[in-house]
């Protein structure tokens, strides 16, 4: 798997070493409620499984800034809907455009690189700010449903996005 590189960050391969950062910013309830596989508590032992399951065709990657700082992670995972997209970042690197400029960087490659046409991406509906970065990309609903989030422990309400190369490439434009 390869670097990406966008202005402020590279996304890289996980490494052995992130265990630490994966588990001090994922055992923050706020960053694993609004994500769907993420349990709490949040422990390393969870990262290393994760990081041992890694490839299994998903394209998983390491947000670093260019100073060196772990923000968080980006990925795709296949499914059987195709390709999901998602991303989280540790809570005090919310705010800078991060998720926006990561998602950009790993949605280029995803669709110049691996020739994928389209993407897919949910976000639930009370976590607006991903919403947006899901918008801001170009992404369109595609329709809501219940979906589980692990560290809830109960299924919460979804909306699920759909992102084509046309509208992200119209977006980027505009
Ligand atoms: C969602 C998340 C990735 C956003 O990261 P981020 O780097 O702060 O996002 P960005 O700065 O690129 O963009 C966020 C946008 O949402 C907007 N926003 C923030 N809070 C918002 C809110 N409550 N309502 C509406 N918009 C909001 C911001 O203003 C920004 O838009 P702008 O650039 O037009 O001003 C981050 O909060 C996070 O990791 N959350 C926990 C995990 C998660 O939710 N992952 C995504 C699962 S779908």
């Amino acid at each position: 798997m390869c670097i990406l590189e966008s202005k402020r960050l590279i996304l890289r391969p996980p490494r052995p070493t992130d265990i630490e950062a994966m588990a001090v910013w994922l055992s923050d309830y706020d960053v694993a409620r609004m994500m769907a596989r993420i349990p709490h508590p949040y422990g390393e032992e969870h990262a290393e499984e994760f990081l041992a399951l890694a490839p299994n065709g998903r394209h998983v990657f390491v947000i670093e800034r260019k100073d060196g700082v772990f923000l968080g992670m980006t990925g795709l995972h296949p499914d059987g809907d195709g390709f999901e997209f998602g991303y989280w970042l540790g809570k005090p690197f919310w705010g800078h455009g991060y998720a926006t400029e990561a998602a950009h960087r790993l949605i280029t490659y995803a669709f110049e690189t691996l020739g994928l046409a389209t993407l897919h991406a949910g976000w639930f509906a009370d976590n607006p700010a991903s919403g947006h970065v899901l918008a801001k990309l170009g992404a369109r609903h595609n329709g809501s449903k219940l979906r589980e989030s692990k560290a809830r422990g109960r299924a919460v309400l979804c909306h699920d996005m759909l992102l084509t190369q046309a509208d992200f490439l119209r977006k980027e434009a505009a």
